[in-house]
């Protein structure tokens, strides 16, 4: 039998419908099997990880690694660190750099940047009036995906027309293109932080008064609209609010090809900490009052919330803590810390590890079109893979993060759950939760990977006859033949 590169024995493999005790070989990046430790063939490498989950490498839907434009506040290379000793195999880097992933020599930048990464990556195009007309363009340079800011946000790009999503949506529908929206209401939001600023509001709760759910209600009613008349595929970022989550559950129940992220920071925060952290918990969208919390949960629970992001967002030290909250830079790092406090909540018995497998790395893989070659541990996929000590405890600390934004809300949170190493395509980029520095260049971006068969033909008829069944023939959300499920 020829010999493979590595077989991990003793450990148990997580999936989202078992978790079953197997060895794992590996030869050329990719998983060669997964079995009973007898029938492993011979390796150069063999490694024991008794007592250790096995989980698909996490794929974080939504970081910002500010490469290029704010050097200062993250580089390519501490953000893609960071996710390496966070369990995180896979990102999806957002476009609000400077200048703005709008261009074909912009993307070019960020290509560029990522060449020194260690992870793989997906590259989220702008999606705004200015690009809309070059967005096949976009694509051909090595983008994957796009992204909309609809509401207002760090880098103040200006929010696309009505218009010019809808000839986006339009346009990527039969490229199956999936675009990812900040979904808020610039105009909303505007109008009331300056009725807070013009009555000397300077207190951290004024950035959640400017941001009322309404916004996100709004927002989201707009874009499902012309996501759906396009027949689109549409991803939510960062879902905030209870209140808006009637709108996803009808949409899905309609057979919009629509996916959802929520990040820890709206599952396990909201106003009490606010009171406590002031500008260094600024975010958009806001963390809210308590009685959000629960109702996200459920919602992920019951998959109108399909995974967990990040949002990954840094701001130095000094950005974050500034007198008034209105000049603290909104958003902080998190792509190190998800993984941990995900499975200190996994440990409270709040979801199982096939939940989180499934939410961490199976969504967001089939979101973005990698399942079956991403978020699974089996033959043929890359051997892209989160090993946990469940039992592990510790006390999360900004100073031992690998961002260079070393302030975090997290800071000082107890959890029980750690990734202790992470190997991607077969290589280790974390080893006893230390990075492996000469990793730094295995990273590559998930382009040649990525497959987005057309999306659902555009279908006004489906629109008009509205709509709770899909047209015989549609299936919601349906994979292609030859993608697993
Ligand atoms: C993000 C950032 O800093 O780039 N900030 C944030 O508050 N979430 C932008 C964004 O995702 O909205
Ligand atoms: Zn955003």
């Amino acid at each position: 039998m020829k010999s493979v590169d590595l077989v991990i024995r003793g450990g148990s493999v997580v999936a989202p419908d078992r978790i079953v005790q197997a060895s794992v070989a590996i030869a050329d990046e990719r998983i060669v099997a997964v079995g009973h430790d007898d029938v492993m063939p011979p390796a150069q490498r063999e490694m024991r990880a008794d007592g250790l989950f096995l989980l698909p490498g996490a794929i974080d839907s939504h970081v910002h690694f500010r490469d290029p434009g704010y050097p200062h506040k993250e580089t390519w290379q501490t953000g893609s660190a960071a996710a390496a000793c966070g369990g995180v195999t896979t990102v999806f880097d957002m476009p609000n750099t400077h200048p703005p992933t709008g261009t074909r020599e912009a993307l070019a930048l960020k290509l560029k940047a990522a060449e020194r990464s260690f992870c793989d990556y997906g590259i989220h195009a702008l999606l705004g009036d200015d690009t809309v007309g070059h967005l096949e363009d976009l694509l051909d340079g090595g983008a994957t995906s796009f992204k909309a800011f609809v509401g207002n946000t760090f880098g103040n790009l200006p929010a696309p027309t009505d218009g010019a999503l809808l000839e986006g949506f339009e346009k990527l529908a039969p490229l199956g293109i999936r675009t990812v929206v900040h979904a808020e209401n610039s105009s909303i939001m505007a109008r009331r932080q300056k009725v807070m600023q013009d009555a000397g509001r300077h207190d951290a709760q004024a950035h959640l008064d400017a941001r009322p759910a309404v916004a996100e209600i709004e927002a989201i009613g707009r874009v499902v609209t012309l996501a759906e008349w396009a027949g689109a595929r549409l991803h939510i970022a960062h879902h905030s609010a209870a209140d808006s989550l009637f709108l996803l559950r009808a949409a899905k129940a309609r057979g919009v090809d629509l996916t959802v992220e929520t990040c820890p920071q709206y599952l396990l925060l909201n106003t009490d900490d606010i009171l406590r952290l002031g500008g260094i918990l600024r975010v958009n969208p806001p963390v809210r009052e308590p009685r959000h919390n629960q109702p996200l949960w459920d919602a992920l629970m019951d998959g109108t919330i399909d995974m967990i992001a990040t949002d990954h967002a840094p701001h130095t030290p000094e950005e974050k803590t500034r007198e008034s909250i209105w000049a603290c830079d909104c958003g902080f790092p998190g792509v190190e810390t998800q993984m941990p406090l995900m499975l200190t909540q996994v440990n409270l018995q709040r979801a199982t590890l096939m939940d989180y497998v499934k939410w961490s790395a199976v969504a967001p893989a089939k979101a973005w079109g990698l399942y079956g070659t991403k978020g699974v541990i089996a033959p043929g996929a890359h051997a892209d893979i989160a090993f946990v000590d469940m039992n592990k405890t510790g006390t999360l600390s900004q100073g031992r993060l690998q961002t260079i934004s070393k302030i975090s809300p997290w800071h000082g949170r107890a959890v029980q759950g750690y990734p202790v190493h992470t190997l991607l395509r077969g290589r280790f980029v974390m080893q006893h939760g230390r990075l492996v520095e000469d990793a730094i260049t295995h990273g590559r971006s998930v382009k040649g990977v990525q497959a987005m068969p057309a999306a659902r033909p555009r279908n006004q008829e489906h629109y008009s006859s509205a709509i709770v069944t899909p047209p015989a023939g549609v299936r919601p959300n349906a994979w292609p033949e030859g993608m697993l499920r």
